[in-house]
């Protein structure tokens, strides 16, 4: 299926691995040009590199740290300078804040809030004016399964990602008229960096003595019982971002192999 995308500016926040580098690839892989961010300069460049390699086209990358509205700021004018605009927003650079509330830090919090939530919220608000200006958008929040079922262990990202599942329905009636579509996807546990760097703090939460024996329990939780793979998500992100999901806005698709189990 051709997803109706071919020269289509994109922007992909924390492309240089995991599940943003994967979608940064398929958007490619689709015709669309693609920016990517993140803070490290080292996998920043070498993503950039593989990602043009592979397939051809065009790859910009700023090295911006999205929790700084100045970064930001950089960050848009270069897409918008070099594409003539930006069409698609992913946003997907961040953590997890883990760990139950005893353990969590104001600190901890007020920089998962800078990175997701007020990171997520300015580059909406720097993008939409190129979007308004040709009266086509297309914005997708990842954001995680927290939000939407409260998990003691996942208590800093539970908060921040509530209220971005409220920022993405908002923002989907707001500017739906206008042709921006705003729709959130809410991964659960990935096998990127950011699983094993939590590895630990899991195994020690579920009682587990290895990495593999939390990754066992924690998959049991899912319908497939396994993590999903980061080119699983890619795929269904880019298709939110496609000319291909044009009657949808305002929905957060859970992509979780079935962990979460309520009707919504
Ligand atoms: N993996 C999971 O199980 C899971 C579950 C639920 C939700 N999510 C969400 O999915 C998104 C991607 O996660 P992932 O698993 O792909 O993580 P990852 O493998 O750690 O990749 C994160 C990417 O974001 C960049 N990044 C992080 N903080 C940034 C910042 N402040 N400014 C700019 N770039 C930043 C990283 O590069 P630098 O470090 O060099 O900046 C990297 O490119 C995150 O928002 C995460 O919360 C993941």
């Amino acid at each position: 299926m051709d997803l109706g995308i071919r020269g289509r500016a994109a922007l992909v926040t924390g492309g240089s691995r995991g599940i943003g580098r994967m979608t940064a690839l398929r958007l490619l892989e689709e015709g669309a040009r693609v920016a990517i961010c993140a803070r490290g300069k080292e996998g920043l460049d070498e993503a950039r590199g593989d990602l043009a390699r592979r397939t051809g086209g065009e790859v910009l990358a700023v090295q911006a740290d999205t929790s700084r509205e100045a970064d930001i700021t950089r960050l848009v004018q270069a897409a918008a300078g070099r594409f003539g605009g930006v069409d698609i927003l992913v946003n997907n650079a961040g953590t997890m804040s883990s760990g139950r509330f005893g353990a969590l830090a104001d600190a901890a919090l007020q920089a998962q809030l800078d990175t997701k939530l007020f990171g997520f919220l300015r580059l909406i608000r720097q993008v939409v004016p190129h979007m308004r200006a040709k009266g086509w958008g297309r914005i997708v929040n990842i954001i995680g399964g927290a939000g939407k079922e409260p998990d003691p262990y996942m208590f800093g990202s539970g908060m921040t990602n509530s209220a971005l599942l409220n920022l993405t329905k908002s923002l989907s009636t707001e500017l739906g008229e206008e042709g921006i579509l705003v729709n959130a996807v809410c991964p659960g546990w990935v096998d990127t960096a950011l699983w094993r760097k939590n590895a630990e703090g899991l195994a020690a939460e579920l009682g587990a003595k290895t990495e593999e024996e939390a990754r066992r329990l924690a998959a049991r939780k899912n319908a497939l019982n396994r993590f999903g793979r980061p080119e699983e998500l890619a795929d269904a992100i880019a298709f939110l971002c496609s000319g291909r999901a044009s009657y949808i806005t305002g929905v957060s698709l859970n992509l979780d192999g079935g962990r979460l189990k309520a009707l919504w």
